[in-house]
């Protein structure tokens, strides 16, 4: 029987709850499929630094290179300072693994109330590639004269014709692969960033004309395109965009799938470990009261599924949560679900067995 290695970071807050529930979903897809899943948890996270002063152990990307995936709750911890677990682990890994596409689907459930008026499933269905590796992330930059007057700071956007390539490529096969509308769109800011998307739209517009002459291709500017994604949602399909945009425009699109509650987002290396998590965040207040929404860790679960190969199993994961929100929840807010983070658990994992 295949069996698949997954590498389980609960992290911090309601982290754990959350990837408690997506494991018992997989479990179930996993005995329903034919397919066996070995879990390990890692206890990276805020309490484990508040410990022992280590964000993450030196040998950690090497760790979770033993695995086929990994399996992310939340990282943030209110009593340490923003930046540090975020870059010390999530940031580092996605780097040091090399999970060059963050793939993030704004699709709108059944039976979740969207705040645009008019909207509905028919017309919130579309994926985000975010690129993962470079721009404002990279850490390229520094402050200098500090605390003078006269500090300044520098953070630069850096990308290589080799990083936008292998982020255009993975985004013209997606579109391909979901034969939707057949069309990506490239959401940059060429008016201004005149260095950075003059580099992504030439390499959009030669990649496509040579090797995609059948998928049309869209540009908008980021500003517009979070105007679109409100106005007129279902003209997207694919959209294809830079690390800092994406991980801006994929909150909105998040919200406009019912919030955090659902979106779920892949931290993906075609040839390599990818890593899958819930995209909101750790959720502090409502840690340990059994009321968050899992439904994002176990949509993340899905698609960790679907990058496996388990596709059967991933739609299962899909479905299930499809009739869970269409007939059970009332909401998809922590603590207006009518079930418990638990339940809404137990409901997905029954419907996938
Ligand atoms: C996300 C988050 C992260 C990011 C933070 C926590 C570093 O906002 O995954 O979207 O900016 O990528
Ligand atoms: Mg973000």
């Amino acid at each position: 029987m295949k069996t698949y290695k997954i590498a389980v970071i609960g992290g911090d807050g309601t982290g754990p709850e959350v990837a408690r529930e997506g494991v018992k979903v997989l479990r179930a897809a996993a005995s329903k499929h034919g397919f066996k899943l070995e879990f390990t948890d890692y206890d990276f996270g805020g309490e484990r630094f508040l410990k022992t002063g280590e964000v993450l152990p030196a040998n950690a990307a090497e760790e979770m290179r033993r695995h086929d995936a990994i399996f992310l709750g939340a990282i943030g911890h209110p009593d340490v300072k923003p930046g540090i677990l975020e870059k010390g682990i999530l940031l580092r890994l996605r780097f040091e693994l090399d999970q060059y596409i963050n793939l993030r689907p704004v699709k709108l459930f059944p039976g979740v109330e969207c705040p645009i008026k008019g909207k509905g499933p028919a017309e919130i269905d579309y994926v985000v590639v975010r690129e993962n590796s470079g721009d404002a992330y990279t850490g390229t930059g520094g402050i200098t004269m500090k605390d003078t007057p006269h500090e300044v700071a520098v953070q630069s956007s850096v990308y290589t014709r080799h990083q936008v390539d292998r982020c255009l490529r993975y985004a013209f096969e997606l579109t391909r692969k979901r034969k939707k509308n057949n069309t990506l769109a490239l959401c940059g800011k060429t008016n201004v960033l005149t260095y950075i998307y003059d580099l992504w739209e030439r390499a959009f517009h030669e990649m496509g004309a040579r090797d995609y002459p059948e998928i049309r291709r869209d540009y908008y500017h980021v500003d517009a395109t979070c105007m679109w994604m409100i106005k007129n949602p279902e003209w997207f399909d694919v959209i294809v965009t830079g690390n800092m945009f994406g991980d801006i425009i994929t909150d909105l699109g998040a919200i406009t799938q019912g919030g955090m509650g659902i979106a779920a987002g892949g931290n993906i290396n075609p040839k390599g470990v990818s890593m899958f998590e819930p995209i909101g965040g750790s959720a502090p207040k409502y840690t340990g009261k059994n009321v968050i929404n899992p439904l994002a860790a176990i949509c993340a679960g899905g698609m960790m599924l679907d990058t496996l190969g388990e596709s059967a199993a991933a739609a299962a994961v899909e479905a299930a949560v499809t009739d869970v929100t269409a007939t059970k929840l009332k909401s998809l807010a922590a603590g207006r679900m009518g079930y418990s983070t638990t339940e809404v658990g137990d409901l997905v994992a029954a419907r996938v067995s």
